[in-house]
């Protein structure tokens, strides 16, 4: 598998989480999901971390990322939706895993995403659809391969599955 991490992208409620867990158990490879990492080293949750603004959550966010990324093993990332944001961030990853951006629209997204867990959403509902727009071409810009997500999560690991092969 090129002896690369990978790393899936894509806006929050796209399945990174879903997609990441179980791609791991399938290939045997240790899996980390950003936000959790963060919130477990931070021993607060999302919410209690964006008190401090976004800004705040960015930096962590980016250190985080940093740890992970530089650990040794192969492995399987889920990141933040806002992690392309950060062109930092996205250079570390470009240069270390093969990026999927999983690609749910934004439609079915909107009918079952829970914002009570996302302050970035939470904050402001209405502008859901607004930083999609501008966040959509950043996610197709810094992966190396777009899945789309608007079928069965069988099918979705199948097509990732078979890139990797
Ligand atoms: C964020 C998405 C969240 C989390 C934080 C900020 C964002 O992750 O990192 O709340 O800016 O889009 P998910 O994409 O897993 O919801």
């Amino acid at each position: 598998m090129n002896n690369k991490d990978i790393a899936l992208i894509g806006f929050p409620g796209c399945g990174k989480t879903t997609i990441g867990r179980i791609l791991a158990e399938k290939v045997e490879l240790p899996y980390y999901d950003l936000d959790f990492y963060i919130e477990k080293k931070h021993n607060a949750n999302i919410n209690e971390i964006f008190i401090n603004g976004e800004e705040y959550f960015r930096k962590i966010e980016s250190e985080t990322l940093t740890e992970i990324v530089t650990e040794k093993r192969i492995k399987i990332i889920s990141t933040g939706g806002g992690i392309v944001k950060v062109h930092k961030n996205m250079e570390l990853l470009r240069a270390n895993s093969i990026i999927f951006f999983i690609n749910r629209p934004i439609e079915q997204i909107a009918t079952d995403i829970n914002i009570n867990t996302r302050p970035i959403l939470s904050k402001n509902p209405s502008k859901m659809f607004d930083m999609y727009k501008e966040r959509y071409p950043l996610y197709k810009k810094y992966c190396h391969y777009e899945i789309q997500n608007n079928r069965s999560i069988n099918e979705v690991l199948y097509e990732i599955l078979y890139v990797l092969r």
